[in-house]
């Protein structure tokens, strides 16, 4: 065998093996270039050629170009093969249609917002209606026709958001109570979900936009009876047959006698002493509640010797932790599409 025909059998032998191995296009052209290319390894032994006697010339051409055409074939083969690979690789993955089906993404129903429909729910399947009103609320309505006068060091609690001398974002959800009296004669029974606003330090247990639920009765002969039973039932409809509520005294300038409500912890069931939840107390507090002031009465123009009434304020997301058992309220803003799915879950 001559010189050229055994150094190209040599170099097909590695170009074969670079072939092989090329896992890619790339790799593939790389192998190209450094054999085949115009710098490559057979440029060099072309050029040996010129140092055969002349007679050889021909033949150890034709050796060349045969091995050349060889050593493109393989190259053409690994390359078709990548192709169809990549071809077939692509194509399992869309077409398979034995694949099983993903099942679709469902939304589900914000947990606030389920515990705000799940109570309007209980109320008005006792007659109550559901109202709503404005977030922008003139003192007036905050204030004054609530038994707060300015000046008044109820005022001060409500850390408001004010908006200009007058208006402000209602801290509270009880300016619903007045707009309903006034535009209504008694009987009254009605409901006012809503956001409300305070200047609260975010916290486990504190945001400064949250939501309350309004309840309102005005009948005549209305009693505490009521609405300790409207509560209670409400709290065993939301969160379970066994739920213990609590009824601690406490003062609203628009409610007489006025009650903080509590109801059991659901972490430690009112048992554990060191309770991460309930600070050990056994209970979390979930909003006032009381008789309605006669003055709120009068100032209405309701005849405060013939009709009375209750009402309540609860935060929804105080009954929210309650019910799905959730130790920082945060959690309810922070957008956390695992949680949220995990709550949508619970009924
Ligand atoms: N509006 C009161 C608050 O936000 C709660 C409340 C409502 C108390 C109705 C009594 C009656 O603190």
């Amino acid at each position: 065998m001559t010189d050229v025909a055994s150094s190209l059998e040599a170099l097909a032998k590695r170009l074969a093996a670079a072939v092989e191995a090329a896992n890619d296009e790339q790799a593939l052209e790389a192998a190209r270039v450094r054999y085949l290319g115009r710098n490559g390894e057979v440029t060099a032994i072309r050029r040996s050629i010129g140092r055969l006697a002349p007679a050889d010339r021909p033949g150890a051409g034709k050796t060349i170009n045969d091995a050349v055409a060889a050593m493109e074939r393989v190259l053409d083969e690994r390359r078709a093969g990548l192709a169809a690979r990549d071809v077939e690789a692509a194509l399992a993955h869309r077409i398979d249609v034995t694949f099983p089906a993903q099942p679709p993404a469902l939304g589900t129903i914000h947990p606030i917002r389920r515990v705000i429909d799940d109570a309007c729910a209980y109320f008005e399947r006792h007659g109550f209606a559901v109202v709503l009103g404005p977030e922008v609320e003139p003192d007036y309505y905050n204030f004054d026709a609530l038994n707060i006068p300015p000046g008044h060091p109820a005022r001060e609690g409500f850390d408001s958001f004010w908006i200009d001398d007058t208006l402000l974002l209602r801290p509270h959800t009880s300016p619903m109570q007045i707009r309903t009296m006034q535009m209504h004669k008694p009987p009254i029974a009605i409901v006012a979900p809503g956001r409300c606003y305070r200047r609260d330090a975010v916290d486990a247990r504190h945001l400064f936009q949250f939501h309350q639920i309004e309840g309102l009765l005005v009948d005549r002969g209305i009693h505490f009876g009521h609405l300790k039973g409207m509560l209670t039932g409400l709290c065993r409809t939301l969160f379970g047959a066994y739920q213990e509520v609590r009824f601690r005294p406490s003062y609203f300038p628009f409610t007489e006698p006025s009650a903080e409500v509590d109801t059991t912890c659901p972490k430690c069931t009112g048992h554990a002493s060191a309770c991460s939840m309930c600070g050990g107390s056994g209970w979390i507090e979930l909003g006032g509640a009381g008789m309605v002031h006669p003055n709120v009465l009068r100032e209405v123009g309701y005849d405060a010797d013939a009709v009375c009434g209750w009402a309540f304020g609860f935060g929804a997301e105080r009954l929210a932790l309650v019910r799905y058992d959730v130790d920082d309220i945060r959690r309810f803003v922070d957008s956390d599409p695992d949680f949220l799915e995990q709550l949508g879950t619970i009924s």
